[in-house]
């Protein structure tokens, strides 16, 4: 059986880490491969979709026909996102640091002799994903992704819910063959309207055909 057709849709999509900036030469950062987003990207541009990614800090391939967009920070996967904005659906795969440092130094944090602690103080960041999901310009479809340790099902319907999501994509990390740096992964997908269905194990890029499959149909309805 081919796969269902995404051609005329456009696809806005996120992928990989944020850094975020402490000084010159540090960040903060987290695990995020960017490999899920990069074959949902993949996928969409193989189907005939017309996909913007936008890509946080990670050594991976532009796919073919992919749009992409770098950013580093949170801020600036914010502002790239809501610009490429509207879409069809918007697929928010990225793991967006919810913390950023108030300040950034100019110069190189140095250590100083008989200082054994440093402060940083950090400050929320814009969720991009709620944001979307309130914006004028919402796409029809939003999905979002869910990286829990433990109460995969509770906490990813509370985000679904207070994030005003369609579809989120939930995933256990911290256990092996799942989450972030790993080629493979196990997804529970719930819907607002009670839609659940269970993805894998399977490689991310399996994965994400059978997401782009749930997708197709949704985008499909009239
Ligand atoms: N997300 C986002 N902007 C942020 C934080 C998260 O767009 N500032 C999106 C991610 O792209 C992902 C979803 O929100 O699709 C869930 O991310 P996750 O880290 O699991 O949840 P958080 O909302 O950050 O909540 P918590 O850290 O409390 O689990």
């Amino acid at each position: 059986m081919s796969a269902a057709t995404l051609a005329g849709q456009r696809l806005l999509i996120s992928a990989g880490p944020t850094y975020e900036d402490i000084d010159p030469v540090r960040f903060i950062g987290n695990r995020s491969s960017g490999k899920m987003g990069f074959a949902l990207a993949a996928a969409a541009a193989r189907r005939g979709a017309e996909v913007v990614l936008v890509a946080g800090p990670v050594h991976l391939q532009t796919p073919a026909g992919v749009h992409r967009i770098d950013v580093r920070s949170a801020a600036q996967l914010h502002a790239a996102v809501l610009a490429a904005l509207p879409a069809d659906a918007y697929l928010g795969a990225a793991a967006v640091a919810d913390w950023t440092p108030r300040t950034v130094a100019a110069h190189k944090l140095k250590k100083r002799a008989g200082v054994d602690t440093l402060t940083l103080e950090l400050v929320r960041t814009a969720d991009v994903l709620a944001a979307v999901a309130a914006h004028p310009q919402r796409p029809p479809l939003v999905l979002g992704f869910a990286a829990e340790t433990d109460e995969l099902e509770a906490n990813a319907r509370a985000k679904l819910l207070a994030k005003r999501l369609d579809l989120i994509a939930a995933n256990r990390v911290g256990v092996a063959g799942s989450g972030f740096e790993s080629d493979d992964n196990a997804l529970t997908v719930y819907g607002r309207d009670g839609f659940a269905r269970a993805l894998g194990p399977a490689p991310k890029t399996q994965l994400a055909d059978a997401l782009l499959d749930l997708l197709a149909t949704r985008l499909a309805r009239p």
